[in-house]
Formats: structure tokens, C-alpha cells, sequence
């Protein structure tokens, strides 16, 4: 009885653990999946009719293609900046929260390509899974979020983003971050 009691309680404490990096695992894995069909889908668009073209793209299938990633898992997924371009992806407080330390740990030298973060939150006394992973500010991101972009870009940026906030990134900043939430 006492060694059943014994074994029963360390299988417990060794599980929360692996239990915990398992949901890490997978966020990460569906960050892969659902990053590379973004950035696919937008290198494809640049190429077929330039940023324009492309941003019409993000305006209209990035929120789909997120929205495709949760179907399909069961997590909610989605993206969220200090500076937002879409309103639909403002942080709430936990997410502000996170972005802010993202950016303290980079300006105190953290490589931003490697900054995340998970925590398990209560919400409705409810406990759910959260993970964040900071994006970093690429060459090829400029032509839509610099300081300086092209006329045809800034045009329509204007008529589709006229509270557009995610401007004046430079390459290495953080752009933003992927934010991710399961039920547990
Ligand atoms: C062709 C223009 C274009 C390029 C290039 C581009 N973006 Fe965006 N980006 C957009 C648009 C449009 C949105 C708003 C999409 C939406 O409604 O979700 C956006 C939104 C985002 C968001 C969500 C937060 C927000 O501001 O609403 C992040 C994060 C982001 N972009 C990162 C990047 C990164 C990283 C790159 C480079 C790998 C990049 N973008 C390249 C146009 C672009």
C-alpha cells in the first residue's frame, strides 16, 4: 500500500513535467506549420504580382490561414504585436505582458529568433495552456512594415490599415509574436 502510494505520487510529480514540454512540442510544431504556410502563401503572391498583390494577400488569408491551424488542432493560434496592423490582433494583458518582457530580454542581448515563454493561466475557473514565441523582423518584411516603403505599398496600406501601427521595424527587431492557447 505505502509503495503503491509512493509510486503513485512520483509517477505524478514526474509527469507534470513531460506533460508540460509535451504542449510545448506541439505549439511549436504547429508555430512551424502554420509560419511556413504564412510565409509560402506571401513569398508565392510577392512573386506573382509584388507587395501589392501580396498584402492584399496577408489583408485577406492571414487571419484564414490561423483560423485553418486552430481548426485542425484545437488550439486557438494567432499572431500579436507591441505595433499592430490589424486590430484583430491586439494583445490582451497577458499577451502585453509577454511582448514587454520579449523586449526587455532583447535589449538585454537575447537573441529575439530564441525568446518564448509558457505559463499555465486560470480563465472562468478554467485552466489553460498559453505559449508565446517572439518573431523576429526579417530582410523581406520590410517592403511592408519599414519606416520607408514603396508608394504603391504606402497607397495601400493607407486605404486598408488606416490605424496601421506596425511601421518602422528594422531588420532584427521583433516584429511581433505567435501566440498560441489550449484548453487543458
Ligand atoms: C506584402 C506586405 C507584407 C509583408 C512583406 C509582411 N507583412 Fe506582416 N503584415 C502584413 C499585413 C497586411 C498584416 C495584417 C494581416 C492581418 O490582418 O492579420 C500583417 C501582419 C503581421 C503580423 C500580425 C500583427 C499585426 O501587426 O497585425 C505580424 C506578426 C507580421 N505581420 C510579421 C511579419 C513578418 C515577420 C514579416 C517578414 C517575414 C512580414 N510580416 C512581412 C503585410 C506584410
Amino acid at each position: 500500500m505505502y509503495k503503491k502510494l509512493t509510486i503513485t505520487l512520483f509517477a505524478a510529480i514526474i509527469s507534470l513535467p513531460v506533460l508540460a514540454s509535451d504542449d510545448v512540442t506541439e505549439a511549436r510544431a504547429l508555430i512551424k506549420q502554420f509560419g511556413s504556410t504564412l510565409k509560402g502563401q506571401l513569398v508565392g503572391a510577392m512573386k506573382e504580382g509584388g507587395p501589392v498583390k501580396a498584402l492584399k494577400f496577408c489583408n485577406v488569408r492571414a487571419p484564414g490561414i490561423a483560423s485553418d491551424t486552430a481548426a485542425s488542432s484545437g488550439w486557438e493560434v494567432g499572431r500579436t504585436s507591441l505595433k499592430i496592423r490589424s486590430k484583430e490582433n491586439a494583445p490582451d494583458a497577458w499577451e502585453l505582458g509577454v511582448l514587454e518582457q520579449f523586449e526587455s530580454k532583447k535589449a538585454s542581448g537575447a537573441d529575439p529568433a530564441k525568446l518564448d515563454f509558457s505559463e499555465v493561466v486560470e480563465s472562468n475557473g478554467k485552466k489553460i495552456f498559453r505559449y508565446m514565441k517572439a518573431i523576429p523582423t526579417e530582410k523581406a518584411c520590410l517592403k511592408c512594415h519599414a519606416a520607408k516603403v514603396s508608394p504603391e505599398v504606402e497607397a495601400e496600406l493607407k486605404e486598408l490599415y488606416p490605424d496601421d501601427k506596425a511601421r518602422g521595424f528594422k531588420e532584427g527587431d521583433i516584429r511581433g509574436a505567435f501566440s498560441l492557447s489550449k484548453p487543458l
